[in-house]
């Protein structure tokens, strides 16, 4: 079966996630932040992703805006950083990370030839309509599907299932692209074909399932058919 749809997870496939962190380090008077910038983006990022399997696990879902500002509050705290405009700062940067630099081109490439592409996230919709707009992203997706439509994060099939319900497609006819090892491995289970974007060379997630395609940024996507 030939590809037909091409869905993205955002944050840290599509979006820099640790942009906020290291625009922030860079701004004037931020001396406190230019040592700590990657613990404190890896730290962040680390306890907002537990804090969605924790919650999808407990069934006390909230939104992704919640467990984004819990997790900057465990990771500033643990690097000592008791600064409430910092936090603000941060937060609000995260409302309008940079796309990775090959987006626009990659995306423009599936259109060119009319294959359908979304936006699949555990991001709120407001949090991805602005990070999609802000990017400039619009003209280049068919849909932006969030988590809230079921209200349970990934790796639940049944965020996976919204693909199916809005494209009406066959799950084999989809590839799904994941910068996070966890969920290109699941939606791979799920029964998507997969491609997982290891930039930073790290290991193959041990899962009861493994992505089809590995590569190194979202350049050779338009390539998998
Ligand atoms: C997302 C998270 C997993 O965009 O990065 O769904």
């Amino acid at each position: 079966m030939p590809i037909t749809t091409y869905v993205f997870d955002a944050y840290g496939t599509l979006f820099d996630v640790n942009a906020a962190a290291r625009l922030a380090a860079e701004e004037p008077g931020r001396g406190d932040l230019v040592a700590v910038w990657p613990k404190l983006a890896a730290d962040w990022r680390a306890k907002q992703l537990e804090y969605t399997w924790l919650r999808a696990v407990a069934e006390a879902h909230c939104d992704f805006w919640q467990v984004t500002q819990d997790g900057l509050d465990w990771a500033m705290e643990v690097c000592g950083l008791h600064d409430p405009e910092l936090r603000e700062r941060l937060l609000a940067l995260y409302w309008e990370l940079a796309a990775f630099e090959e987006v626009p081109a990659m995306l423009a490439a599936l259109k060119a030839r009319d294959a359908r592409t979304a936006i699949l996230s555990n991001g709120s919709p407001e949090m991805l309509n602005a990070a999609v707009s802000s990017a400039g992203l619009m003209e280049f997706l068919d849909a932006t599907l969030s988590v809230e439509a079921v209200g349970v994060f990934k790796p639940h099939h049944r965020v996976y299932d919204l693909v199916e319900v809005h494209f009406g497609c066959a799950r084999d006819e989809v590839l799904f692209v994941s910068s996070n090892g966890w969920d290109a491995g699941s939606a791979a289970a799920y029964g998507f074909r997969t491609a997982w974007v290891n930039r930073g060379g790290a290991p193959m997630d041990r899962l009861h399932s493994t992505p089809q395609h590995v590569v190194t940024d979202l350049t050779s996507i338009p390539e998998i058919m």
